[in-house]
Protein backbone atom coordinates (compact mmCIF):
# COMPACT_ATOMS: atom_id res chain seq x y z
CA UNK A 1 0.00 0.00 0.00
CA UNK A 2 1.65 3.36 -0.83
CA UNK A 3 1.52 6.18 2.11
CA UNK A 4 -0.80 8.45 2.52
CA UNK A 5 1.93 10.56 4.75
CA UNK A 6 5.55 10.26 4.99
CA UNK A 7 8.75 12.05 6.10
CA UNK A 8 12.11 11.31 4.20
CA UNK A 9 15.04 11.90 6.05
CA UNK A 10 13.96 15.01 8.58
CA UNK A 11 16.68 16.97 10.25
CA UNK A 12 15.59 20.09 12.47
CA UNK A 13 17.77 21.84 14.98
CA UNK A 14 16.95 24.64 17.08
CA UNK A 15 20.22 26.64 17.25
CA UNK A 16 23.35 24.11 18.28
CA UNK A 17 20.80 21.55 19.24
CA UNK A 18 19.97 18.56 17.03
CA UNK A 19 16.47 17.54 17.46
CA UNK A 20 15.59 15.17 14.60
CA UNK A 21 18.66 13.66 12.80
CA UNK A 22 17.42 11.84 9.69
CA UNK A 23 14.14 10.39 10.50
CA UNK A 24 12.18 8.66 8.15
CA UNK A 25 8.71 7.81 8.48
CA UNK A 26 5.36 6.28 6.73
CA UNK A 27 1.80 6.05 7.51
CA UNK A 28 -0.43 3.72 5.03
CA UNK A 29 -4.34 4.66 5.38
CA UNK A 30 -5.60 2.77 7.88
CA UNK A 31 -2.99 2.43 10.07
CA UNK A 32 -2.37 3.31 13.45
CA UNK A 33 1.35 4.09 14.59
CA UNK A 34 2.32 4.65 18.25
CA UNK A 35 5.56 7.25 18.70
CA UNK A 36 7.84 6.18 21.96
CA UNK A 37 10.81 8.16 23.22
CA UNK A 38 12.11 9.73 26.86
CA UNK A 39 11.10 13.23 26.94
CA UNK A 40 13.10 15.47 25.05
CA UNK A 41 13.75 12.81 22.15
CA UNK A 42 11.65 14.61 19.75
CA UNK A 43 8.37 13.05 19.30
CA UNK A 44 6.42 16.19 19.49
CA UNK A 45 9.10 18.00 17.06
CA UNK A 46 8.28 15.37 14.40
CA UNK A 47 4.73 15.66 15.15
CA UNK A 48 4.81 19.52 14.27
CA UNK A 49 7.59 18.64 11.07
CA UNK A 50 5.10 16.33 9.76
CA UNK A 51 2.17 18.51 10.23
CA UNK A 52 4.15 21.35 8.47
CA UNK A 53 3.48 23.49 11.13
CA UNK A 54 7.66 23.63 11.28
CA UNK A 55 9.33 23.22 8.48
CA UNK A 56 12.46 20.72 8.59
CA UNK A 57 16.21 22.13 7.78
CA UNK A 58 16.80 18.70 6.00
CA UNK A 59 14.42 15.96 4.34
CA UNK A 60 10.75 16.31 2.90
CA UNK A 61 7.38 15.34 4.06
CA UNK A 62 4.83 14.11 1.23
CA UNK A 63 0.90 13.70 1.44
CA UNK A 64 -0.27 11.36 -1.31
CA UNK A 65 2.90 11.25 -2.50
CA UNK A 66 3.00 14.93 -3.06
CA UNK A 67 5.71 17.33 -1.28
CA UNK A 68 3.93 19.54 1.35
CA UNK A 69 7.19 20.89 3.10
CA UNK A 70 7.67 23.53 0.65
CA UNK A 71 4.27 24.90 -0.24
CA UNK A 72 3.53 28.49 0.86
CA UNK A 73 1.70 28.98 4.53
CA UNK A 74 -1.70 29.37 2.85
CA UNK A 75 -1.43 25.90 0.78
CA UNK A 76 -0.24 24.32 3.45
CA UNK A 77 -3.27 25.37 6.38
CA UNK A 78 -5.63 24.22 3.95
CA UNK A 79 -4.67 21.37 3.57
CA UNK A 80 -4.19 21.29 7.62
CA UNK A 81 -7.61 21.94 7.55
CA UNK A 82 -9.12 19.53 5.20
CA UNK A 83 -7.23 16.24 5.22
CA UNK A 84 -5.44 16.14 9.22
CA UNK A 85 -6.78 16.43 12.58
CA UNK A 86 -4.96 16.93 15.96
CA UNK A 87 -4.53 16.37 18.98
CA UNK A 88 -1.52 18.85 20.80
CA UNK A 89 -2.25 19.62 23.65
CA UNK A 90 -4.80 21.10 26.25
CA UNK A 91 -5.88 24.69 26.09
CA UNK A 92 -5.51 23.59 21.55
CA UNK A 93 -9.90 24.65 21.71
CA UNK A 94 -11.25 27.93 21.35
CA UNK A 95 -12.15 28.80 25.07
CA UNK A 96 -14.82 31.05 23.75
CA UNK A 97 -16.86 28.68 22.33
CA UNK A 98 -18.82 25.80 23.43
CA UNK A 99 -17.74 22.02 23.39
CA UNK A 100 -19.55 21.30 20.21
CA UNK A 101 -18.89 24.65 18.81
CA UNK A 102 -15.29 23.64 18.88
CA UNK A 103 -15.99 19.82 17.17
CA UNK A 104 -17.98 21.61 14.30
CA UNK A 105 -15.43 23.73 13.63
CA UNK A 106 -13.63 21.97 11.26
CA UNK A 107 -16.82 20.86 9.46
CA UNK A 108 -18.17 24.94 9.56
CA UNK A 109 -14.72 26.32 8.12
CA UNK A 110 -14.90 23.68 5.33
CA UNK A 111 -18.64 24.66 4.46
CA UNK A 112 -20.70 21.93 5.96
CA UNK A 113 -23.93 23.03 6.59
CA UNK A 114 -24.60 24.12 10.16
CA UNK A 115 -27.05 21.05 10.82
CA UNK A 116 -25.55 18.58 9.95
CA UNK A 117 -21.99 19.10 11.53
CA UNK A 118 -24.24 19.68 14.83
CA UNK A 119 -25.39 15.93 14.20
CA UNK A 120 -22.03 14.76 13.45
CA UNK A 121 -20.10 16.51 16.26
CA UNK A 122 -22.52 15.54 18.55
CA UNK A 123 -22.31 11.94 17.40
CA UNK A 124 -18.68 12.05 17.66
CA UNK A 125 -19.12 13.74 21.33
CA UNK A 126 -21.80 10.64 22.00
CA UNK A 127 -18.69 8.11 20.89
CA UNK A 128 -16.76 9.94 23.70
CA UNK A 129 -18.68 9.81 26.72
CA UNK A 130 -19.12 13.83 26.55
CA UNK A 131 -22.31 14.58 25.01
CA UNK A 132 -23.55 15.67 28.19
CA UNK A 133 -21.13 18.40 28.13
CA UNK A 134 -21.69 19.38 24.52
CA UNK A 135 -23.30 23.22 25.27
CA UNK A 136 -21.06 23.91 28.01
CA UNK A 137 -17.68 26.19 27.20
CA UNK A 138 -14.63 25.01 27.30
CA UNK A 139 -13.48 26.63 30.36
CA UNK A 140 -16.54 24.94 32.15
CA UNK A 141 -15.55 21.49 31.89
CA UNK A 142 -13.28 19.07 33.45
CA UNK A 143 -9.33 18.63 31.47
CA UNK A 144 -10.42 14.88 30.43
CA UNK A 145 -13.56 16.23 29.05
CA UNK A 146 -11.59 19.32 26.63
CA UNK A 147 -9.14 16.53 26.17
CA UNK A 148 -11.90 14.00 24.41
CA UNK A 149 -13.54 17.42 22.99
CA UNK A 150 -10.05 17.46 21.31
CA UNK A 151 -10.46 14.05 20.24
CA UNK A 152 -14.03 14.52 18.57
CA UNK A 153 -12.63 18.08 16.89
CA UNK A 154 -9.55 15.62 15.19
CA UNK A 155 -12.03 13.19 13.76
CA UNK A 156 -14.75 14.65 12.96
CA UNK A 157 -14.26 15.61 9.69
CA UNK A 158 -13.00 12.09 8.67
CA UNK A 159 -9.50 13.01 8.18
CA UNK A 160 -6.56 11.44 5.85
CA UNK A 161 -4.36 11.57 8.90
CA UNK A 162 -4.36 12.29 12.93
CA UNK A 163 -1.54 13.59 14.50
CA UNK A 164 -1.86 12.95 18.11
CA UNK A 165 0.50 14.23 21.27
CA UNK A 166 -0.55 11.89 24.06
CA UNK A 167 -3.76 12.00 23.26
CA UNK A 168 -4.77 10.15 26.53
CA UNK A 169 -2.45 11.86 28.89
CA UNK A 170 -5.06 13.34 31.38
CA UNK A 171 -7.54 10.84 31.26
CA UNK A 172 -8.17 7.72 32.83
CA UNK A 173 -8.48 4.32 31.52
CA UNK A 174 -11.86 3.61 30.73
CA UNK A 175 -11.72 7.37 29.13
CA UNK A 176 -8.45 6.70 27.32
CA UNK A 177 -10.03 3.30 26.01
CA UNK A 178 -12.49 5.67 24.00
CA UNK A 179 -10.42 7.36 22.68
CA UNK A 180 -8.22 4.76 21.58
CA UNK A 181 -11.65 3.09 20.26
CA UNK A 182 -12.60 6.24 18.44
CA UNK A 183 -9.04 6.11 16.42
CA UNK A 184 -9.56 2.16 15.32
CA UNK A 185 -13.16 2.95 14.56
CA UNK A 186 -12.03 5.85 12.08
CA UNK A 187 -8.81 3.79 11.07
CA UNK A 188 -11.12 1.04 10.08
CA UNK A 189 -14.47 3.21 8.75
CA UNK A 190 -12.35 5.70 6.86
CA UNK A 191 -9.23 4.70 6.03
CA UNK A 192 -7.77 7.25 8.81
CA UNK A 193 -3.75 6.97 9.46
CA UNK A 194 -3.39 7.68 13.14
CA UNK A 195 0.01 8.55 14.27
CA UNK A 196 -0.22 8.25 18.21
CA UNK A 197 2.69 9.99 19.98
CA UNK A 198 2.40 7.76 24.13
CA UNK A 199 4.79 6.79 26.42
CA UNK A 200 2.53 4.00 27.86
CA UNK A 201 3.04 0.96 27.05
CA UNK A 202 -0.59 0.23 27.51
CA UNK A 203 -1.60 2.87 24.89
CA UNK A 204 0.80 1.65 22.17
CA UNK A 205 -0.49 -1.73 22.73
CA UNK A 206 -3.62 -0.60 20.78
CA UNK A 207 -1.23 0.04 17.22
CA UNK A 208 -0.50 -1.93 14.60
CA UNK A 209 3.08 -0.67 14.75
CA UNK A 210 5.73 1.07 17.18
CA UNK A 211 8.64 3.87 16.22
CA UNK A 212 10.92 4.34 18.84
CA UNK A 213 12.75 8.09 19.39
CA UNK A 214 15.87 8.12 20.83
CA UNK A 215 17.68 11.22 20.72
CA UNK A 216 16.02 12.73 17.06
CA UNK A 217 17.18 9.25 15.67
CA UNK A 218 14.55 6.60 15.04
CA UNK A 219 16.20 3.65 16.80
CA UNK A 220 13.96 0.62 16.86
CA UNK A 221 11.13 0.10 14.22
CA UNK A 222 9.74 -2.70 15.85
CA UNK A 223 6.28 -4.44 14.55
CA UNK A 224 3.71 -5.55 17.49
CA UNK A 225 1.06 -6.75 16.04
N1 LIG B 1 10.96 25.73 20.06
C1 LIG B 1 12.04 25.12 20.57
N2 LIG B 1 13.20 25.78 20.71
C2 LIG B 1 14.29 25.17 21.19
N3 LIG B 1 14.34 23.89 21.56
C3 LIG B 1 13.24 23.18 21.45
C4 LIG B 1 12.01 23.74 20.95
N4 LIG B 1 11.05 22.78 20.94
C5 LIG B 1 11.65 21.67 21.42
N5 LIG B 1 12.95 21.90 21.73
C6 LIG B 1 13.92 20.90 22.23
O1 LIG B 1 13.92 19.82 21.31
C7 LIG B 1 14.04 18.58 21.98
C8 LIG B 1 12.87 17.68 21.60
O2 LIG B 1 11.67 18.24 22.11
P1 LIG B 1 10.26 17.58 21.87
O3 LIG B 1 10.09 17.32 20.44
O4 LIG B 1 9.26 18.43 22.55
O5 LIG B 1 10.45 16.20 22.64
P2 LIG B 1 9.38 15.17 23.20
O6 LIG B 1 8.03 15.54 22.65
O7 LIG B 1 9.86 13.84 22.76
O8 LIG B 1 9.42 15.29 24.69
C9 LIG B 1 14.11 18.91 23.46
O9 LIG B 1 15.48 18.92 23.81
C10 LIG B 1 13.52 20.28 23.54
O10 LIG B 1 14.05 20.98 24.63
MG1 LIG C 1 6.32 16.07 23.56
Amino acid sequence: MSAVLSGHGLGLAFGPTTVLHDVDIALDPGEIVAVLGASGSGKSTLLHVLAGLLRPDAGSVELDGRRIDHLADRERSELRLRRFGFVFQLGDLVPELTVVENVELPLRLTGVARRLARSQAMEILADLAVADVAARRVNEVSGGQAQRAAVARALVHRPAVVLADEPTGSLDTVTGELVLEAFVRAARAVGTAVLLVTHEARVASWASREVQLRDGCVVAPATTS
